[in-house]
């Protein structure tokens, strides 16, 4: 595996690889866990070559956020990747991704979907993704791009951006991977001590629940969100937002909604969890 930290450089590589079929790519801001590899195993049963990039985005984290306390594993991350085979992986320093001061850099905003959610309650987060995987895009010029279905949000922010700004990108979506218990794994798991991890699991546990409801006929979306709210709030949770909703637009359902999904994000201790769920309703 090349691993490269400067876009001149990253071309060339990438230029290389296309010559042998389809390129797919993997952006990570690393601390790779079996969700992320599971990712690339995905990726390249789309494709010939795999290139991931490891970069903690600056721009997606607020003020008051773990930028710096963000876990970083850049030598177990390099024995992962290079043991799945991974042709390249780009790790560019911050000023090789942002040689301007980020207040001055060009900005990609995603209209409405971003403010909803995850972004009513970190303002700037997907425009701060938008940007970094609209750069990295450019960069990479990858075939296809895969992102993970924990981050529902963040995988639609990905298609309206592609398709708005007509990039040849493919984004493909994969389901979440979870721990024995059912706790979807994520890097920020590690901020939690042994008695909220035991907690943890109740977040999808409740979800499951709350689908089971809809199975049974609830459909009160707006009550059953509120009840997720109380189950998980009752058991230690902070919960952010929890919600049913067109799992094509994220708003609420519509008698033509097909599947739907419910999103929840909810506080335990230092950790901010999130989670979905979805389901076909007819
Ligand atoms: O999902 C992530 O890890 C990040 O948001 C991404 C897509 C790598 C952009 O920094």
């Amino acid at each position: 595996m090349k691993m490269l930290g400067q876009i001149e450089a990253l071309r060339r590589a990438v230029l290389g690889l296309r010559a042998d079929g389809r390129v797919a790519f993997v952006p990570t801001m690393g601390n790779l866990h079996a969700g992320h590899l599971t990712l690339v195993r995905e990726a390249f049963r789309h494709a010939d070559s795999v290139v991931v990039s490891i970069f903690v985005n600056p721009l997606q984290f607020e003020p008051n956020e773990d930028l710096d306390k963000y876990p970083r594993t850049l030598e177990a991350d390099c024995r992962a990747l290079e043991a799945e085979g991974v042709d390249l992986l780009f790790v560019p320093p911050v000023e090789v991704m942002y040689p301007v001061p980020l207040e001055q850099q060009t900005r990609v905003e995603v209209p409405g979907i971003s403010t909803l959610y995850c972004g009513a309650s970190r303002p700037g987060h997907f425009a701060g993704v938008a940007t970094v995987v609209c750069k990295l895009f450019n960069m990479v010029q990858p075939e296809l791009a895969i992102f993970g279905k924990k981050d529902y949000q963040q995988l639609l922010v990905m298609r309206r951006m592609v398709c708005d700004l007509a990039m040849s990108v493919e984004i493909l979506g994969v389901d979440t991977v979870r721990e024995p218990d059912g706790l979807a794994m994520s890097s920020r798991n590690r901020y939690l001590d042994a008695s909220e991890r035991r907690v943890a699991p109740r977040l999808y546990a409740t979800l499951r629940a709350a689908a089971a409801r809809v199975t049974e006929g609830e459909c009160n979306w707006g009550g059953l969100g509120d009840w997720i709210r109380k189950e998980l709030d009752n058991v230690g949770f902070r919960t952010d937002y929890a919600v049913v909703v067109d799992a094509a637009t994220l708003l609420p359902p519509a008698d033509r909604s097909e599947k739907l999904v419910i999103l929840v994000a909810a506080w335990l201790g230092k950790a901010r969890l999130i989670d979905n769920l979805e389901m076909e309703i007819k």
